[in-house]
């Protein structure tokens, strides 16, 4: 992105990445992403909040180029992954007058990660202030939105927080702040699912510090900016309450039609009883979109042949997801199909370790699934709808 001016003397000057396809090599990114990065003048100091990805330093040499930056006295590191920190021995290197501050965990993991040298750091404390003159910083920590050192910055003066990763979108857009918000509430929605789901009660926590601030402004290091705060502070509330929606997640995959046939049986089946179902094969799936179907599932059915006496590696895969995103799930079981025999409905169950709900018993067919098996995929429909009506759940 060009360089912008957010409020007088606040400008973004980090770079979208319209073409990157993947996150962490793992994660799919349909719209491509953002590093947003801040510079603040001060009447008296200049300070830069984060930098970007090492493969966009170029365009954040130039951003900092046309907003005459002579001079930096203070880069801001918010977190020390690399999509926001990877460009700060560069940008030492350029401004060699700049210091580094952060939090004493943030400094180490930079020192680990990048090699940057214990001089140039500044170590703060929570809640502590830095006077740019006519600005103020005030740093707070906020570990898990997304590793343990990150920390977010409050300007006083004008209400803004720049929050780094929490409430981030990867959506690379020449929007400076929201403006189509059903598109940025999918992504965000997408992006929570993905990076803050596991650390949902830590959030929780987060929210309400928030909440008892006056913030008028959101300025995340991915995707657009929040004018309108309350847009993604509710969304955000919705997502880490204890509450669940009656739907039911079913990721599934086939190998000669076993399994595909149960899960069409079983689909069709919730769908006539009026369930919202939401299947995923995962030979094809986009991984994101199962992501987001967590957040407010309450029942996820796995299907999965058998395959060398185990569950099929896309299924397993797909266990693994669930496990690490930890999702406020209330149920869980599974479908499939063996030929001769193995150990596969147990093999998914210790996938899921993390899993502290309710597992109803698997429905698990010797061969092609036939009348028996038919029966017992709609004993087990039956008694996910039963559960769901007794929590009260609705879509
Ligand atoms: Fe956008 Fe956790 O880095």
């Amino acid at each position: 992105m060009a360089v912008k001016e957010l409020l007088e003397d606040i400008f973004e000057v980090g770079a979208s990445h319209y073409d990157r396809e993947l996150f962490d090599e793992l994660i799919p990114l349909p719209d491509g992403t953002s590093y947003n990065a801040y510079l603040i003048k001060g009447s008296k100091k200049t300070a830069l909040l984060d930098t970007v990805d090492p493969k966009k330093t170029e365009r954040l040499f130039q951003n900092l180029e046309s907003a005459e930056v002579e001079e930096i006295d203070y880069l801001i590191a918010h977190h020390a992954e690399q999509d926001h920190s990877g460009s700060i021995p560069d940008v030492l290197e350029k401004y060699p007058e700049a210091t580094v501050v952060t939090n004493s965990k943030c400094k180490d993991m930079l020192i680990d990660h990048l090699h940057l040298s214990e001089e140039d750091i500044l170590v703060i404390e929570n809640e502590e202030e830095l006077s740019l003159g006519d600005k103020t910083l005030k740093f707070i920590d906020m570990p898990w939105v997304h590793w343990p050192e990150t920390l977010v910055t409050y300007l006083k003066e004008e209400n803004v927080l720049f929050s780094c990763d929490f409430f981030g979108s990867h959506l690379a857009t020449s929007n400076l702040f929201v403006q189509d918000k059903k598109k940025v509430y999918l992504a965000a929605k997408r992006y929570y699912a993905e990076i803050m789901m596991p650390f949902r009660s830590s959030i929780k926590n987060h929210l309400e510090k928030i909440d008892e601030m006056e913030v008028d402004i959101i300025a995340t290091s991915h995707g657009p900016i929040y004018d309108d705060p309350d847009f993604i502070l509710d969304a955000y509330s919705e997502w880490v309450n204890d509450e669940t929606k009656s739907e039911v997640v079913i990721p599934y995959v086939s190998m000669h039609g076993s399994t595909d046939k149960m899960v069409e049986y079983f689909v069709d089946y919730l769908i006539q009883k009026d369930m919202k179902v939401k299947p995923f094969n995962l030979t094809t799936t986009d991984l994101g979109q199962l992501a987001m179907s967590l957040v407010d599932a309450s029942t996820v059915v796995l299907g999965t042949p058998t395959v060398l006496v185990g569950a099929h590696p896309k299924a397993i895969y797909a266990a693994h997801l669930v496990n690490a995103l930890r999702p406020k799930t209330r149920y869980a079981s599974i479908i499939g199909s063996y030929g001769w025999g193995g150990r596969m409905p147990d093999q998914i169950k210790n996938t899921l370790s993390n899993f502290d709900g309710e597992f109803l018993e698997p429905v698990i067919s010797k061969g092609h699934p036939g009348d028996e098996d038919f029966d017992a995929l709609e004993e087990l429909a039956d008694k996910i709808i039963e559960k769901h009506e007794q929590d009260d759940l609705v879509s």
